[in-house]
């Protein structure tokens, strides 16, 4: 899909997000014709560099994170032709005048701040401040969104005294994911999940998103967040919430939030019983979590599993777990619909419980499989057995599966085109901490002390039984 011509200043543009994910994802933008002619990419931060030095670094940033592309339409250099560079201090008036002087009329203006929120009201203010915006520029601001629910409301509170709602582009790159997005694919251009889609026929829902790296070189940020604030009040709050949502009348930005958010407001709280929060132990593989973050009493989580429930008439009665860890077992993250028992066995007790469950694999190898009962074959009578239908979007799909944008370049081109359905707005966002806050609120007033677990395994023992006392099961981490 062609885009028009943009500028795109990234401030914080020597960064390591700006270095892993967003110039190496412009650059395969560009491969795929959607950095058009007449397109600025602008760096700007603290450092003394000129163009020649900054593209140098990015070129180094594109070698070493950009991955590679089968059918590169466009070279390296041409691509570092469209870059810039201009120093800018956002506490103090150095670089604006020079900022302001290298955009031009009539293209698409974007800013993206990938700094610490703690710039934000900085940078806003000087871009008005030095007529660097329009009605119609466009502003990204990256996660953590805050810290809390009144953290959160002074960054929207800042943001809305310099830009309108729809110009801020709030990321949550989960939502950028190619899967995330195939689940309202399935979801509502199927006639065949939805009717099912609902408390009557669904036993549970589980999320997890596991992950093997440890909080390593960001301790200091890490260890004043955990896996609540840094994973669940935005990514698995985000996929539950398109997992649940009711059908929006059409694909429209507005549509979508209104209908998340109203998923996140019917949240109920969740009791403490059913929180599990866990740190990781040391290993021969690496030091434990204390050690990682240097904090030797540490009450921080690495790891949290939930029971939730959603209060509304669709959901009620169907527990939604989640969970999300680091040093697990395997780097998965799936989300997985487990459907009712079948209301009455024709093939008597001795045939099993067999479920149907619909899995939608985030990472790796993107896909979904439906788990299907059919007897099994041979002589040996009518026994059941579960298949998976099983799905692999790479095998699906060919190369175009591989040329996929990732979430950052999918979510860049759509501030270009303006389109904000997968941001979170800010109402969203608020909602979502005022969902989490109370719970940490209540670890924190109890003095709860996190589970060790086992690096390597599926988090603590007590993340199993917080299922195996529903009498369910965990999917497998693999
Ligand atoms: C980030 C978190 O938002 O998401 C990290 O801050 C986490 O702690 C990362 O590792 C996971 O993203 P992905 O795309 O690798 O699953």
């Amino acid at each position: 899909i062609p885009v028009d011509p943009f500028d795109l200043v990234i401030f914080g543009g020597t960064g390591d997000l700006a270095r892993r994910k967003i110039l190496p994802g412009l650059y395969r933008r560009f491969c795929a014709g959607q950095v058009p002619e007449g397109s600025q990419i602008i760096g700007s931060a603290r450092s003394d560099l000129d163009d020649a030095e900054y593209r140098l670094m990015v070129a180094e940033a594109i070698a070493e994170f950009g991955g590679v592309l089968s059918r590169e339409s466009a070279s390296l250099d041409a691509f570092l032709h469209r870059i810039h560079y201009v120093k800018s201090d956002a506490k103090g008036d150095g670089g604006w005048k020079e900022l302001q002087a290298t955009l031009r009329d009539g293209v698409v203006r974007a800013f993206y701040f990938s700094v610490g929120p703690s710039l934000f009201g900085d940078l806003a203010e000087r871009l008005h401040t030095f007529g660097l915006t329009t009605p119609d520029s466009r502003v990204v601001v990256e996660k953590p969104f805050g810290h809390d629910l009144q953290s959160a409301k002074a960054l929207n509170a800042t943001l809305a005294e310099h830009f309108d709602e729809h110009q801020i582009y709030r990321i949550d790159h989960y939502l950028g994911k190619e899967t995330v997005q195939n689940l309202m694919a399935v979801r509502f251009g199927n006639m065949l999940f939805e009717p099912l889609w609902n408390s009557q026929y669904v036993d549970h829902i589980q999320i997890t998103v596991a992950e093997t790296v440890g909080v390593g070189g960001r301790g200091g940020y890490y260890d004043k967040s955990g896996a609540m604030r840094d994973m669940v009040q935005n990514h698995l709050m985000q996929l539950l919430c398109l997992i649940a949502m009711e059908p929006p009348a059409k694909f429209d930005p507005d549509a979508v939030r209104d209908e998340k958010l109203k998923v996140i407001r019917a949240l109920e709280p969740v009791d403490w019983h059913h929180i599990v929060r866990g740190q990781y132990g040391a290993d021969d593989n690496g030091p434990g979590y204390r050690d990682d973050v240097e904090d030797p009493k540490s009450r921080t989580e690495s790891f949290i599993a939930m029971k939730c429930h959603i209060s509304n008439w669709r959901w009620a009665g169907t527990p939604f777990y989640m969970r999300t860890g680091k040093r697990l077992k395997a780097r998965t993250s799936e989300i997985a619909v487990v459907f009712k028992d079948a209301p009455h066995s024709i093939f008597g007790v001795d045939a099993g419980r067999h479920r149907n469950v619909l899995a939608i694999r985030l990472q790796p190898n993107e896909g979904m499989t439906l788990d299907v009962t059919i007897k099994e074959p041979g002589p040996g009578g009518m026994r059941l057995l579960d298949v998976p239908l099983d799905m692999s979007f790479a095998d699906a799909l060919g190369p175009d599966a591989e040329e996929a944008p990732d979430a950052y370049e999918r979510l860049i081109m759509d501030v270009i085109r303006g389109n904000q359905t997968l941001f979170m707005r800010g109402d969203e966002v608020e909602a979502a901490w005022a969902w989490t806050d109370p719970l940490i609120e209540g670890w924190q007033t109890r003095n709860d002390v996190p589970k060790e677990y086992e690096p390597g395994t599926a988090g603590p023992e007590d993340a199993l039984m917080l299922m195996h006392r529903d009498g369910r099961k965990w999917r497998e981490i693999k």
